[in-house]
């Protein structure tokens, strides 16, 4: 039987920019090249979990513009169970406007949109279908009401429950501390810690920090490092794979995707950790984000060459 994963959070359009400049105020210049495709950290957390070989339920919300139709068609072009997805009258989708200079890093503005509708009601409308998930992924691109109220469900239903705080933001430790996964970036670490995370050890500090505030696990990506797998008894690093960086957008959702699937398949953390780094890495080979996304079989190649290394 595949894997259960279902994915509570958001669907957006990406706009992205390639440019080696930003603007001044009052300023106009060319940018290099121009991408549109569908992501959202939710919806890319869906894709990659479905191409690592999970059956995906999502639930999210949808503007009734061209890109709300669109959205519900790509998650079913995946074969992603697109039946909680709704298209909601008088919003616009989500989109994020995003620009990546010439080492690949990005820099993106989010536009809520639908996603800000999703409310405790519509992830109680799903509840027959979560409950029977192995695996609920969540997000920070909707309400936090939301979010909550899915971590208390997950709980009280004993499904595994894993958070992305992302886009970082301060949150109530207390609802937080019941999931089973943690897993921010550096910076948004430092979001919720206040505690600046800019190298292994600074993460080290901080993950500390957030187990002594009660989280069982912890799992901060430091990008090209790799990540920091912690929990009340351990700390460790897990380094990264080297890649030729094209554009980092989504690589964490690959990261989060993948790795939900690799644990519910029964690999341990720290193995299920270092598969789902060399997902996400090489997820920033190409561009965009759910179309940068490796099918399980092409992953399993490059695994078994570089497995070891
Ligand atoms: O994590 C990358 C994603 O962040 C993009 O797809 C964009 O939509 C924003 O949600």
């Amino acid at each position: 039987m595949p894997p259960r994963i279902a994915v509570v959070g958001s669907a957006n359009v990406d706009l992205t920019t390639f440019t080696d400049a930003f603007p001044r105020p009052g300023e106009t210049i060319f940018g290099k090249a121009f991408d549109l495709g569908f992501g959202g950290k939710g919806a890319n957390q869906a894709v990659a979990a479905r191409l690592c070989g999970a059956d995906v339920q999502m639930v999210a919300k949808v503007g009734n513009d061209l890109f709300g139709p669109a959205t519900v068609k790509n998650f079913q072009s995946f074969g992603i169970d697109a039946t909680n997805v709704h298209i909601e009258d008088g919003l616009s989708s989500g989109v994020a406007p995003i620009f990546v200079d010439k080492t690949g890093q990005n820099r993106i503005i989010v536009v809520k949109g639908a996603n800000d509708s999703l409310r405790p009601e519509d992830v109680e409308r799903a509840a027959p279908a979560l409950q029977q998930a192995d695996c609920i992924i969540l997000q920070l691109e909707v309400p936090l009401s939301t979010v909550y109220h899915t971590i208390r469900f997950a709980k009280a239903n004993r499904v595994r429950c894993l958070l992305n705080p992302a886009p970082g933001q301060p949150l109530d430790m207390k609802q937080v501390t019941q999931v089973d996964y943690l897993i921010p970036n550096e910076s948004e670490a430092e979001a919720i810690t206040g505690l600046p995370v800019r190298n292994p050890d600074e993460a080290r500090q901080c993950a500390q920090r957030l187990i002594q505030q009660g989280l069982r696990q912890v799992i901060i990506t430091l990008g090209a490092t790799g990540a920091l797998l912690a929990n009340s008894g351990k700390a460790e690093l897990i380094p990264s794979f080297p890649v030729n960086a094209k554009d980092t957008t989504g690589a964490g959702d690959a990261f989060i995707g993948s790795f939900a699937v690799f644990l519910a398949e029964g690999l341990a953390e720290a193995e299920a950790t270092r598969r789902a780094s060399l997902y996400a890495a090489l997820s920033t080979t190409k561009v965009g984000t759910q179309k940068s996304f490796l099918q399980r079989p092409e992953f399993e190649k490059e695994w078994k060459k570089r497995a070891g290394s």
